[in-house]
């Protein structure tokens, strides 16, 4: 269903590797609301030649980015706005990856070097864009910025490992930037804490199945899903929400509000 809330409004999307990427389904959500956007992704992801599909799907241009290099991030903002006709109403943070997940290594024997270029792909990239979009001026009042991330910055699933500690950065990365970006340009900085979602990233995490079962088990509403991830970060693009800024919103079925369920009970009790 489309309630074009999103007409007119020009933004970038970051993340859309395939299908089942949460950046995916939020740009044709976005595009069924009548935005228009850029999308980007890294150069290596362009290899797979998927976004492609994406961009025909829904008009749009493709213009490569390493979200950790600010002078990639600089060409991809200056470019956006040629392409979509002035400054930006919306950015997509969607974006992970760490090397010590990636490879196996455990929290308690971690490699620092991969520690470093995980941090700075999952949570720096964030201030990275911020920055460029700020210094440039080239965000519209009343725009909003979003990013994803994950409960296991508040409280410790094990196998979540440095991304956790990614995750937490992130979020004060959104506050902190929120304040100055709501102060001085009228821009709104969220993160949405998504349920696990099966993605290429989501499934790397080890155990990603029993995880995800869990989840659905303790949450009354079950999992939140990547369309439903795309339709509450289209609600946050819209002026329907024009005051929330600098939170860490939970998009999760409740599941953080749960101590327990009837299901994981009936699971341990013995009888
Ligand atoms: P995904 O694997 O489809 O998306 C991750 C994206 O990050 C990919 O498109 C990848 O190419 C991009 N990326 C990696 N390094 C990059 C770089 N240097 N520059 C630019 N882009 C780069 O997986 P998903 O799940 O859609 O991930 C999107 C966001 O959602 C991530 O922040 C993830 O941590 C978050 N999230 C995912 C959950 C899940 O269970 N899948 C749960 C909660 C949050």
């Amino acid at each position: 269903m489309s309630y074009n809330l999103l007409k007119g409004k020009k933004g970038i999307i970051f993340g859309a590797l395939d299908e089942n990427s949460i950046a995916w389904k939020t740009a044709e959500r976005v595009h069924e609301e009548g935005g228009t956007f850029v999308l980007t992704n890294a150069p290596i992801a362009m290899r797979m030649g998927k976004i492609n599909e994406l961009a025909e799907k829904t008009g749009s241009e493709i213009i490569p980015a390493d979200a950790t290099d600010v002078d990639d991030i600089q060409n991809l903002i200056d470019k956006s706005m040629e392409i979509l006709g002035g400054k930006i109403d919306f950015v997509l943070h969607s974006i992970g990856m760490s090397v010590n997940v990636r490879k196996g290594r455990h929290y308690t024997d971690l490699k620092y070097d991969w520690l470093e270029k995980g941090w700075d792909v999952s949570a720096v990239s964030f201030h990275k864009v911020m920055q460029v979009l700020y210094k440039s001026d080239a965000m519209n009042e009343w725009g909003s910025i979003v990013a994803l991330t994950y409960m296991a910055a508040q409280r410790t699933f094990p196998d979540y490992n440095d991304m956790a500690d990614n995750k937490a950065y992130l979020e004060s990365i959104a506050r902190s930037f929120g304040y100055f970006f709501g102060k001085d340009k009228k821009v709104r900085v969220n993160t949405i804490s998504q349920s696990p979602t099966p993605t290429t990233a989501g499934q790397g995490v080890k155990g990603f199945d029993g995880f995800i079962s869990y989840a659905e088990k303790m949450s009354p509403l079950g999992n939140a899903t990547a369309l439903d991830c795309a339709n509450y970060t289209v609600s946050l693009f819209s002026d329907l929400t024009k005051r929330v800024t600098m939170q860490n919103l939970y998009n999760d079925g409740g599941f953080s509000n749960t101590g327990v369920s009837q299901e994981v009970i009936e699971r341990f009790t013995e009888e």
